[in-house]
C-alpha cells in the first residue's frame, strides 16, 4: 500500500482550511472595486448566478477529482488520463502569475497598517494620497518586499500553521469588523444612493463585460482553476460530505465579499457626491474609500490600523498558500531541495512583481486599454487563463472522465443532491459559455470587436 495521505480533521477542518485559502484580497479588495466599476447591482446578480452555477460545479469537481485520486492538480490529471496532464501544468501556472502582483497589493495594506499605526491615519484621507504613494519609485517597492519577504520567511521556517492558527481567530474578528463599518458606511449622508446601486441590478449596465469580470473574479475569489482544490480535495476525508462542503465554502466566500462591497460602495457615493467617475477607480478604490470612512469616524484611527491589521493576515494566509503551491509544485517536478526553492521562487516573486509596482511609477506609460501592468497581470491570470483552465477541465470531467465518476465520488459521502445541476453545467452550459466569453474577450482586446 502507499503511504496514506495526512487528512484534514474533523468535519470543520476541511471547509475552513479551504475557506482560508478561499478568503483573501480577493474579496475585501478585488470585489469591491469590481462591483463598483462593472454597474453595482448587475454584477452582484451575475456573481451570484455564476457562483450557485459554474462556482458549485467547478469546485465540486476539482475536489472530487483530487479526493478520487488523492493526488494535487498535475499528478490527477495524469493518473486519470495521460493526455490530460498538460491542463495540471497550465493550471500550476496561475498561481505563480498571481503571487507577485498579489504581494505588491499585500505591501499596500503593509503601508497602510503602518501609517494608521504610527498616527498618520488623517492624512491617508486626502484624495490624492494613495496616487502619490504608488506613483513614488522606491517606496511601493519597499512595502512590497516587505511583504513578499514575510510570506517567503514563514514558508521558510515553516510556521504556516501557526499563522493560520492566528487568522483563524482573526478571520471571525475581520467578519464583525467589516458588519460594523458596512452598517456605518450605509448610514453617511448619501450613501444610500450607493446601497441602491449595489443592490439593485439595472439591466441597461449588462454586457459580456460584465460577467467576463464576474467569472474571473469567482475563479479568483475562490482559489478555482489553478489546482488549489484539487490539492485541497486530495486531503479530504471520503467521510467528510463534499456537497455540503462546497456550500459552506462557497457561502462563506460570498458573504465576506458581499459584505465587503456594502462598506466600501455606500462609501464612494457618500464620498463624491453622486460623481459617478468614482466608481471606477479599479484597484486603488479600497485605498482611496476606506481611509475617508475612518477619518470620518470617531475613533477611526484605531479601528482602520485593526481593519489593516486583519487585512494583512487574510492577505497572508492566501500569499503564503500562494507560495506553498508555487515551491511544491517546483519540488515534484525537480526534486530540490525546499530551501532553495523557496529562496527560488522569492527571486522569480520580486522580479515579475518589480513591473507591477513601476506600472504606476517610472513605467506608468505601458498601459492597454487604460490597463496597467499590474491589471495585465490580472487580465491574463483570471480573465484568460483561468477560464481556458475551467473549460479544459469541464471538458474533461464532462467527456474524458465522464461526470458519474466524480458523483460517484461525492456520492460516497452522502447523497448528492445537485448531481443534475453537476452534470449539465459541466457538460454543456459552462464550456459553451466560457469559450463564448473568452473568444469575445480577446477579439476584443486585439481590438477586432466592441463588446
Ligand atoms: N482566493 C484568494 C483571495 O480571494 C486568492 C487566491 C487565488 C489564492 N488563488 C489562490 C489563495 C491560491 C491561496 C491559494 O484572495
Amino acid at each position: 500500500m502507499s503511504e496514506k495521505r495526512s487528512s484534514f480533521t474533523g468535519k470543520i477542518g476541511f471547509v475552513l482550511a479551504a475557506a482560508g485559502s478561499a478568503v483573501g484580497l480577493g474579496n475585501i479588495w478585488r470585489f469591491p472595486y469590481l462591483a463598483a466599476k462593472y454597474g453595482g447591482g448587475i454584477f452582484l446578480l451575475v456573481y451570484i448566478i455564476l457562483a450557485v452555477t459554474f462556482g458549485f460545479a467547478l469546485m465540486a469537481a476539482e475536489i472530487a477529482l483530487g479526493r478520487k485520486t488523492g493526488q494535487s492538480a498535475i499528478g490527477a490529471f495524469k493518473s486519470l488520463d495521460k493526455r490530460y496532464s498538460f491542463v495540471g501544468v497550465l493550471a500550476s501556472v496561475i498561481p505563480a502569475i498571481i503571487l507577485p502582483y498579489y504581494s505588491v497589493i499585500g505591501g499596500w495594506v503593509t503601508k497602510y497598517l503602518a501609517v494608521f499605526v504610527s498616527g498618520g491615519a488623517s492624512a491617508t484621507a486626502a484624495d490624492d494620497y494613495f496616487t502619490g504613494f504608488i506613483s513614488k519609485t522606491g517606496e511601493p517597492v519597499v512595502w512590497f518586499l516587505i511583504f513578499i519577504a514575510l510570506t517567503a520567511i514563514i514558508v521558510l521556517l515553516g510556521v504556516e500553521k501557526g499563522v493560520e492558527k492566528v487568522s483563524k481567530v482573526m478571520m471571525p474578528v475581520l467578519i464583525a469588523l467589516t458588519i460594523f463599518i458596512a452598517v456605518y458606511s450605509m448610514f453617511m449622508p448619501g450613501a444610500m444612493e450607493g446601497v441602491k446601486y449595489y443592490l439593485t441590478p439595472d439591466f441597461s449596465k449588462f454586457s459580456i463585460k460584465t460577467v467576463l469580470a464576474a467569472m474571473g473574479q469567482l475563479f479568483y475569489s475562490m482559489s478555482l482553476a489553478m489546482g488549489i482544490m484539487i490539492t485541497y480535495g486530495s486531503y479530504m476525508k471520503k467521510d467528510v460530505n463534499l456537497e455540503k462542503s462546497v456550500r459552506q465554502i462557497e457561502i462563506f466566500d460570498t458573504g465576506i465579499a458581499f459584505l465587503a462591497g456594502l462598506m466600501i460602495i455606500p462609501a464612494v457615493f457618500a464620498f463624491s457626491g453622486g460623481d459617478e467617475s468614482a466608481l471606477g477607480k479599479g484597484p486603488s478604490l479600497m485605498f482611496i474609500t476606506l481611509p475617508k470612512v475612518f477619518d470620518s469616524m470617531k475613533g477611526g484611527t484605531v479601528i482602520g490600523a485593526i481593519f489593516f491589521l486583519l487585512v494583512l493576515f487574510a492577505a497572508l494566509t492566501s500569499s503564503i498558500s500562494l507560495m506553498e503551491t508555487v515551491v511544491s509544485i517546483v519540488r515534484d517536478k525537480f526534486g530540490w531541495n525546499r530551501k532553495a526553492v523557496c529562496i527560488g521562487v522569492l527571486i522569480f516573486c520580486i522580479v515579475l512583481g518589480l513591473p507591477s509596482c513601476f506600472g504606476f511609477s517610472i513605467w506608468g506609460e505601458i498601459a492597454v486599454n487604460g490597463l496597467s501592468i499590474l491589471d495585465m497581470f490580472d487580465f491574463v491570470s483570471n480573465s484568460v487563463l483561468m477560464p481556458i483552465v475551467a473549460f479544459l477541465t469541464c471538458i474533461f470531467v464532462g467527456y474524458v472522465l465522464k461526470p458519474k465518476a466524480l458523483i460517484e465520488e461525492v456520492e460516497l459521502s452522502g447523497p448528492f443532491k445537485a448531481k443534475k445541476l453537476f452534470t449539465v453545467v459541466i457538460k454543456y452550459i459552462a464550456p459553451v459559455c466560457i469559450l463564448l466569453i473568452l473568444i469575445s474577450s480577446v477579439l476584443d482586446t486585439l481590438g477586432i470587436m466592441k463588446i
